[in-house]
């Protein structure tokens, strides 16, 4: 079932609460793939009740970024979702969310904003105020739908952990639940940004898996130096990658990490063309 209206939601969330059921809630942005699938088939095993939500969320675009030309196909995701056995694809708009006319700035809108310790970094550095947009928006589906478990791929791993932060900081009696990256067969990672890519780009962006795995290789051969381990990249880098980032950082805390360790994740952001890719590795 396909809803638009955030009332209409509520409606059917109070009568699965009267009745006692587990609600799981998978915030997306849409163009659905076998990444999103998977918190999905994780959700549909788990709870009595899923929701998708479908929302390309304005706030967390910045200036320049692909807000107009992200993909929207909501009768197909609305199909991936009931061939899934989702009870509630929640599509509301912009307008829904975020009233009339919309007013989008700080200066109109309460926002939740992560501590700077977390955002001053890796995607944060440069996509300024990016997840001030993401926490405001998934807590705001967070009331909207009142889920006992929420689930989010590790692909986003730094969303995933100021998430994680931001339901522990501010209270919020929802279980947070990890799902692993999904790949395609070439090791590159599901993002429904691979669309833009052509095809001679996407032999290009192999290299970020290959960068992350190679890695983790080194790391479990006894290698635990972060300079050494960064420098084993390069082999894998051409003119063609503009590398925004290659970081050591905690699993948990996002701490830098010059010595790496089973909770350090690596993060690897590469430009390639104008598509914009992410990935990251747990060394355990
Ligand atoms: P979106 O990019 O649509 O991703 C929705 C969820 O799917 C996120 O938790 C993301 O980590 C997960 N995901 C995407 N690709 C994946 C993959 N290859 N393997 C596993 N999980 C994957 O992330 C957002 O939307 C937004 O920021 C949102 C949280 C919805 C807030 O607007």
């Amino acid at each position: 079932m396909i809803l638009h209206k955030i009332t209409e939601v509520r409606e059917k969330i109070k009568e699965w609460k009267k009745e006692g059921l587990t609600i799981g809630l998978i915030p997306t942005m849409g163009a659905l793939h076998a990444g999103h699938k998977s918190l999905i088939d994780k959700s549909v095993e788990k709870c009595d009740r899923t929701v998708v939500s479908v929302f390309v969320n304005p706030i967390q675009f910045c200036p320049g970024e692909d807000l107009d030309k992200y993909p929207r196909t909501l009768d197909k995701d609305n199909e991936l979702c009931e061939q899934s056995n989702v009870d509630i694809v929640f599509a509301p708009t912009p307008k829904e969310m975020y009233g009339e006319g919309h007013i989008l700035s700080n200066d109109f809108l309460t926002y939740v904003i992560p501590p700077y310790f977390y955002v001053n970094k890796l995607c944060g550095k440069s996509r300024v105020g990016h997840f001030d947009g993401v926490c405001t928006v998934v807590n705001k589906l967070f009331n909207i739908v009142q889920p006992d478990f929420a689930f989010f791929g590790e692909k986003d791993a730094q969303q995933l952990i100021i998430i994680k932060k931001m339901v522990k900081d501010l209270n919020i009696p929802i279980e947070i639940i990890p799902c692993p990256i999904v790949r395609e067969p070439s090791g590159l990672a599901l993002s429904s940004r691979n669309k833009y890519l052509k095809e001679e780009q996407k032999e290009y962006a192999v290299a970020l898996s290959k960068i992350l795995f190679n890695i983790k290789s080194c790391y479990k051969k006894g290698i635990t130096d972060t300079n050494a381990l960064l420098e084993t990249a390069y082999t894998y880098l051409t003119p063609n990658h503009n590398l925004e980032y290659l970081e050591f950082c905690d699993e948990n805390t996002l701490e830098g990490k010059s010595t790496a360790d089973d909770n350090t994740r690596v993060f690897i952001a590469v430009k390639i063309g104008d598509v914009r890719l992410i990935d990251n590795i747990l060394l355990k």
